[in-house]
């Protein structure tokens, strides 16, 4: 059993755990319970950290379960030689920093008492942040450790050994480290493409014998095709724009010779309003045309006309690329939502038409579909992520 701590989004995050493994559930609004036996951090963008959970406990409080913390890491490791590095996040519990600390510390001086020396990473939160669990290679080798302590409904807690967080160093690389960038374009971050990634498994699952083609045909700098790369998958990119297509080659090559992958690729200019694609497509993955951006919230008029505009090309996109694609072929994509600065937003008329345009728009059991918006708090542009399905 596994716990996963939820990324800023926790709706997003456990979309793609449900579609990544098959007995996924809530423990509390931002983290979830994941049946398995093995789970791998950089294989997931909306997890930032994780763990194998050690100890489960029924109606418990701090106290009681930094005592069992203390009982069960003093019985583990008194015997334990060299250096142990320990750092302890907690969520969950209404408990200050220090009250974190000061069960390390008790930790620390009884392992003292058996010459067990422990290094305790200090708490300036009640938990760890990503960052600095990651630079200090917690939950990467037996002697560097996290303890994640949470409290979920019912104030059942988890105590778990973090096998990892969130590869920080990697994603920043793989985002402003690239050659081209275009920020007029609006690039997704790599996470998200992960996520999408991920969202439409399984047609993308690799075998021995298969490599699977993953198509994004609104492709801009190729953080899609990267990620898929990554991945092991091949990437097929398209754009309108003839800059985007270089863009998007030069970024692959720089992955390919930074990251060690060589996937065979193709990129092409093509509208994907009438693009006829090579085959075979396995999967469809884009962040499509969002419009222009905005800083403030549009005119009525305004938006009335970007929301036309964009509803014309992301229909017409549907529509040609059905008739390319297998029944059953999984479609995830972003399409632009706009906030009013209020957090209501006006969705593209084509969400409410996609039987119509030939697509089943795919359930989840622990979230609402809807829930799939991608945006920070001053965005007025946000993604939203719709999973579809090839009718
Ligand atoms: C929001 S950007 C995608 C950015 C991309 N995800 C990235 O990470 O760089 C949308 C892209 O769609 C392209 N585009 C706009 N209209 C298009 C069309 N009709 N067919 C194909 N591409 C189009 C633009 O050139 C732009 O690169």
């Amino acid at each position: 059993m596994y716990i996963a701590m939820l990324g800023r989004q926790p709706a997003i995050s456990m979309a793609e755990l449900e579609r990544t493994f098959e007995d996924v559930r809530w423990f509390s609004h931002d983290t979830a319970l994941i049946n398995t036996d093995s789970l791998d951090i950089e294989q997931l963008g909306g997890t930032i950290k994780a763990g194998h959970v050690v100890l489960d406990l029924h109606n418990s409080d701090w106290r009681k379960s930094s005592m069992e913390l203390v009982k069960t890491y003093y019985a583990k490791w008194s015997s334990v030689s060299g250096k142990i590095t320990l750092g302890i996040s907690t969520y969950g519990f209404t408990i200050s920093p220090r009250d974190v600390q000061r069960t390390g510390l008790i930790l620390k001086s009884q392992l003292k008492t058996r010459g067990v020396s422990l290094r305790l990473v200090p708490n300036e939160q009640t938990a760890l942040g990503t960052a600095t669990s990651h630079h200090n290679k917690l939950g990467l080798s037996p002697n560097k450790v996290e303890l994640i302590v949470v409290r979920g409904h019912g104030g059942r807690v988890i105590v778990a050994e973090s096998t990892g967080s969130q590869n920080i160093t990697s994603l920043a690389r793989r985002d402003q480290g690239r050659p081209a960038r275009d920020a007029f374009v609006g690039m997704l971050p790599p996470k998200l493409a992960q996520i999408m990634i991920n969202l439409a498994q399984p047609q993308l699952l690799k075998t021995d014998d298969y490599t699977p083609t993953l198509l994004d045909p609104f492709c801009g700098t190729g953080v899609v095709l990267q990620e898929a790369a990554l991945m092991g998958i091949r990437p097929y990119g398209t754009d309108i724009s003839e800059k985007m297509v270089r863009y998007s080659r030069e970024n692959i090559e720089w992955l390919q010779e930074k990251f060690s992958t060589h996937t065979a690729y193709t990129i092409h200019e093509a509208d994907a309003m009438s693009a006829v694609w090579q085959q075979p497509i396995d999967a469809v993955v884009c962040e499509t045309y969002l419009g222009q951006p905005f800083s403030a919230p549009p005119s009525p008029e305004k938006l009335e006309q970007v929301v036309g505009n964009c509803n014309h090309i992301i229909s017409t996109f549907l529509k040609n690329i059905g008739t390319q694609l297998r029944q059953g072929t999984i479609l995830c994509i972003a399409i632009p939502a706009w906030n009013d600065g209020n957090e209501h937003f006006t969705h593209l008329p084509l969400i409410k038409n996609l039987g119509h345009l030939g697509y089943t728009q795919t359930e989840f059991e622990n979230i609402h579909a809807k829930d799939l918006l991608y945006y920070r708090p001053d965005q007025i542009v946000a993604r939203e992520i719709v999973v579809l399905i090839k009718k």
